[in-house]
């Protein structure tokens, strides 16, 4: 069999298997990812991640479905009422009308412009929901994120297509662009200036989802990144890049010493990649190795910043994933994360190890799925040679092998879960049953039940991700 030929089949077995499955139950919204789009085109992960690949083509098609997205689709308009501009609303604050009058008589309009509104932690204002641009820039980035991978599997111009359609809609188009700033992310209602809030920095941490997706198209040659896309993009980033850089707010948000830091110094490479300013990328990485990391981690592994959370295992993962792509940028940009200590003498692997000891379904709202990704990153980069990490990706999560994490983390194993065609020669095949994901003798389906989909939707729209 010629390698073309056997390409071509394994391209064809796993379009066969993404039809046959339901892709809809099992979409996970990861915090936050980066993959090395050298490591993506080069192919060297085809024979070994069959499972996951498969998952990414049903990743990428659930999610384009939705799309595209504009900025523009909302009736809630911040101060300047240009629909351009990025809204969202500061989750856990609350009107306090109590020495306004009469709460039943106000109109939400008088509430919104009289009463001030109080900071309740952890508590959801479910009125956010006026706005949804953050849900929409986050579906956005796991879109971009997906498709990206997906063109690299099968060069297949349906994925491209849809990412030249998403980042035009989203930035470009004269109808439909965003503003290049965040002045009124998560801004904060009541008498005065409704301006944003640092905090609101962080609904585009999944600009490093999104700078990995169009990377790939743009370094493998997507006939659909046109020249006039791809200049379009550098043109607002870089405009960004000086409000990101510059802005009060957004100063404010890369000096926090927690997860809001870590995703701040995310973005920011990313998109200082992305431009081609890769000294730039490489000295935001440096600020934050030498900086806020210094004081993430202490000796026993804990994080300090994140345990004095009202969710701690939930923030450690957070938080993990955060630094974990910070280290993953570092080493596409000449730095060397993965062996940065802390003041404490402890690299990221202490916090990852620690993290693993708690049992986090325990912790109301959230999942072991947001651990089993930074652990997976963890034990390729650093080596598992007694088994320790593969033994726990199989305690938390039999399909592990299954998840689109499994793709960009070679030299882990797949404990006999079968990641990739056997012996044989062929590709997982699926019995087709029940539309769920049963592959290769897994015996078990990918399908991790609907309350998990309904977690991760609420967690990654204005969920405890917001500080
Ligand atoms: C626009 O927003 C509405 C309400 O949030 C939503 O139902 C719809 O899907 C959005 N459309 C697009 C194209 O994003
Ligand atoms: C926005 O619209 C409101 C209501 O029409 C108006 O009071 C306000 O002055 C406008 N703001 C700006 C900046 O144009
Ligand atoms: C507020 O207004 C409602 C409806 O007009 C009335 O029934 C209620 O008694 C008022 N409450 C107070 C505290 O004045
Ligand atoms: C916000 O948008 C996202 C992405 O389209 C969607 O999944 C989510 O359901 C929306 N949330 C609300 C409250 O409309
Ligand atoms: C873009 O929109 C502006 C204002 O809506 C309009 O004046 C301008 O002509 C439009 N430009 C193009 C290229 O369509
Ligand atoms: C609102 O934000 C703008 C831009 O960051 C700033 O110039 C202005 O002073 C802020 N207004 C208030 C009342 O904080
Ligand atoms: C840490 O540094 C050593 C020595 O330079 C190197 O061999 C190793 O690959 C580094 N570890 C990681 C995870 O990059």
């Amino acid at each position: 069999m010629t390698t073309a030929f056997g390409h071509a089949l394994s391209i064809a077995v796993l379009v066969l298997l993404h039809q046959i499955l339901s892709a809809q139950a099992d979409f996970i919204s990861y915090a936050n990812q980066f993959v090395d789009p050298a490591f993506i085109l080069s192919d060297s992960w085809k024979a070994t991640t069959t499972w996951a690949q498969s998952s990414i083509l049903d990743d990428a098609q659930f999610v384009a479905a939705q799309g595209p997205w504009a900025v523009t689709n909302k009736t809630y308009l911040p101060p300047s009422n240009n629909t351009h501009d990025y809204a969202s609303l500061r989750p856990y604050f609350w009107p306090d009308c109590s020495k306004v009058g009469n709460t039943t008589q106000l109109t939400d309009e008088q509430i919104e412009r009289e009463c001030p509104y109080v900071d309740r932690d952890g508590q959801f204002n479910p009125d956010i929901h006026k706005v949804n641009n953050t849900g929409a820039f986050s579906a956005l980035a796991d879109s971009v994120f997906y498709n990206g991978i997906s063109w690299a599997i099968t060069k297949d111009s349906k994925y491209s297509t849809n990412i030249a359609t998403e980042i035009s809609t989203w930035f470009l188009n004269n109808a439909t662009y965003m503003t290049p700033n965040l002045q009124y992310s998560q801004l904060v209602r009541g008498p005065g200036v409704h301006n944003g809030s640092s905090e609101g920095v962080l609904d585009l941490k999944g600009m490093a989802k999104l700078v990995s997706g169009v990377l790939i198209l743009r370094n493998g040659k997507a006939a659909e990144w046109t020249s006039e896309i791809d200049t379009g993009l550098v043109t607002w980033v870089k405009e960004y890049i000086v409000w990101l850089t510059t802005s009060t707010q957004a100063l404010e948000e890369r000096a926090m010493p927690n997860n809001h830091g870590s995703f701040y110094f995310n973005q920011l490479s990313a998109l200082q990649l992305f431009v081609g300013d890769t000294a730039g990328a490489k000295a935001t990485i440096t600020a934050y190795f030498t900086g806020i990391f210094q004081n993430q981690i202490i000796a026993n592994g804990d994080q300090p910043e994140e345990s004095a959370r009202t969710h701690p295992m939930h923030y450690r993962a957070y938080n993990l994933a955060a630094m974990v792509v910070n280290a993953r940028i570092a080493a596409v940009v000449g730095y060397d994360g993965w062996n940065a200590t802390t003041k404490a003498g402890v690299t990221i692997k202490a916090a990852a190890d620690y993290a693993m000891t708690f049992k986090l379904d325990g912790e109301e709202g959230y999942t072991v799925q947001e651990l089993t990704q930074p652990v997976a990153e963890i034990a390729s980069v650093y080596g598992d040679p007694d088994g320790k990490y593969a033994q726990w990706m199989k305690s938390q999560d039999t399909q592990y092998p299954g998840q689109p994490f499994y793709l960009w983390s070679p030299g882990l194993s797949d404990s006999g879960l079968k990641a990739a065609a056997s012996g044989t020669g062929s590709a997982p095949t699926s019995t087709g049953t029940s539309g769920s994901h049963t592959k290769n003798g897994a015996g078990t389906t990918r399908f991790v039940g609907m309350v998990t989909c309904i977690v991760f939707i609420v967690v990654s729209v204005g969920g405890p991700f917001i500080f």
